[in-house]
């Protein structure tokens, strides 16, 4: 091999040594130092039926419009107190998102703690909020000529509704609602007793 071929191949091996030791450092190190972190003082493990929910979340695109990632921004103190690693040990993937078309949800189950607010909100959110431009997900109640014993009728205000029957709650909706109003912050306070 001639010397000009041999700088080549020292060229390749220093830069990939240089890229697997940044990778290292810069990815696997910070995730097992993460991973790690234990959970937030007071927060709990999900149910089942909010893992469901969750779940139904992922799939809908909820994360595509909204964060859950409170930073520690003046403008984010609306949404709750700063996010903390130990706030997602729960959550595998964490939903944190990158688009904010829609406020935070970090806390929402402690800022809207009305599950009948969420069912109509979802049925359809310009109902509740003027110009929202929150997609409606319709297909997550059933409409039915009238509700059966055990049913649960969601008052839809008027004008919003379908033209016949009543809209009820599916196993769906209660589970992403159930899911919604798990997401709350617990307080920072409670990791020093006071
Ligand atoms: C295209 C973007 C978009 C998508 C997708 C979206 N939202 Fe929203 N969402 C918004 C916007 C904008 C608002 C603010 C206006 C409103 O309240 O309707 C909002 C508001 C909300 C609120 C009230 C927040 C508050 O602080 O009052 C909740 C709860 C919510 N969305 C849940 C969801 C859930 C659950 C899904 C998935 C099933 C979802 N959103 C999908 C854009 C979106």
């Amino acid at each position: 091999m001639n010397r000009g071929m041999n700088n080549v191949w020292s060229l390749v091996l220093v830069s990939a040594i240089i890229y697997g030791a940044l990778a290292i450092l810069m990815g696997v190190v910070p995730g097992m130092v993460l991973s790690r972190t234990p959970p937030t003082v007071g927060s709990q493990p999900y149910t089942a039926q909010e893992e469901r929910g969750r779940d139904i979340y992922v799939s809908e695109g909820c994360e595509y419009c909204h964060t859950q990632n409170v930073r520690p921004l003046k403008q984010d103190e609306v949404f709750g107190r700063p996010s903390t690693a130990g706030d997602y040990a729960y959550d595998t993937p964490e939903l944190l998102g990158d688009h904010r078309n829609g406020p935070d949800l970090t806390n929402i189950g402690g800022r809207q703690p009305s599950k009948i607010w969420q069912y109509i909100h979802l049925w359809e959110p310009r109902s509740v909020v003027h110009g929202s431009i929150m997609p409606r997900y319709t297909w997550l109640f059933a409409v039915k000529p009238k509700a059966d014993p055990g049913d649960e009728v969601v008052p839809i205000p008027s004008g919003f509704g379908p033209t016949k029957g009543v809209v009820v709650t599916t196993t769906q909706s209660r589970d992403l609602v159930s899911y919604l109003e798990s997401l709350k912050q617990v307080s920072l306070t409670k990791r020093t007793g006071k």
